[in-house]
């Protein structure tokens, strides 16, 4: 997997893709690029953004030195991408991230992430050189990086040789084998903390037992989620 990210602060990210499932993944043949708006921008002054038209409080990042960033890196007019590798872009207003759009993106052979910061992106941007638009969830951030980060790390560790051992990314929350619920409850030794004890079957090596007290669990995790999950306002999904 190809990943380029492209953001006004590509220090950031030299931290995450130092952290051992990162690193692992890279090592593993994937790649984590991070492209600078700033060094592209064909503005005097290094300008990256511009007061919103209509007014309004913050600044945007602009469609010129967007498109200047994805020309220096792809080298063809950036209206042409969409058609061949998903380029994202990250808002609070996005589809936003599930377990299944993961693995959508973790089926791709590149994917393109575009930070957005102050205001967000001038809506050209979207229009003319996304193929999606991302959230990581229904609240504001100061910016795309963090949010870049997430779809990151929750994309690489799918890949085979990101954890440890395969089989985490295949019985962990959300996936199929658990029918899309919650992980079960884990526990480790001791097997009793202050009169605390883990539950018995967890202790008695009958895995067929194990594996249905598991799935029992995480069922009802799943339930008790979707309860305290607050409606959806009209028209929402
Ligand atoms: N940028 C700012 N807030 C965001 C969010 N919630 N998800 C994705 N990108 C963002």
């Amino acid at each position: 997997m190809e990943i380029d990210v492209f953001t006004l602060f590509p220090e950031w990210f030299e931290w995450f893709a130092a952290q051992r499932h990162v690193a692992n993944a890279l090592a593993a043949g994937s790649t984590l690029s991070c492209i600078s708006y700033r060094e592209h921008s064909p503005l005097s002054g290094a300008q990256v953004d511009d007061m919103p038209f209509g007014g309004g409080a913050g600044m945007v990042l602009r469609v010129d030195v967007v498109e200047s960033a994805l020309r220096a890196r792809y080298g063809v007019d950036p209206v042409q991408l969409p058609r061949r590798r998903r380029v994202i872009a990250l808002a609070p207003g996005g589809r936003t991230l599930d377990d299944a759009l993961v693995d959508e993106l973790a089926a791709e052979p590149a994917l393109t992430l575009l930070s957005g910061r102050y205001e967000g992106f001038d809506e050209r941007v979207v229009e003319h050189f996304c193929s999606d638009v991302l959230s990581i969830g229904r609240y504001v951030l100061s910016g795309g990086e963090l949010a870049a980060m997430v779809v990151c790390d929750a994309v690489l560790r799918k890949l085979p040789g990101a954890l440890g051992d395969d089989r985490s990314a295949v019985e962990e929350s959300f996936s199929a084998a658990l029918e899309g619920n919650p992980e079960y409850p884990q526990y480790t030794r001791p097997a009793e903390h202050r009169g605390w004890r883990v539950p018995e079957i967890l202790l008695s090596g009958h895995h067929a037992r194990i594996g249905q007290w598991r799935l029992a669990r995480s069922r009802e995790r799943g339930q008790r989620a979707s309860a305290e999950q607050p409606p959806r306002p009209p028209g929402e999904h």
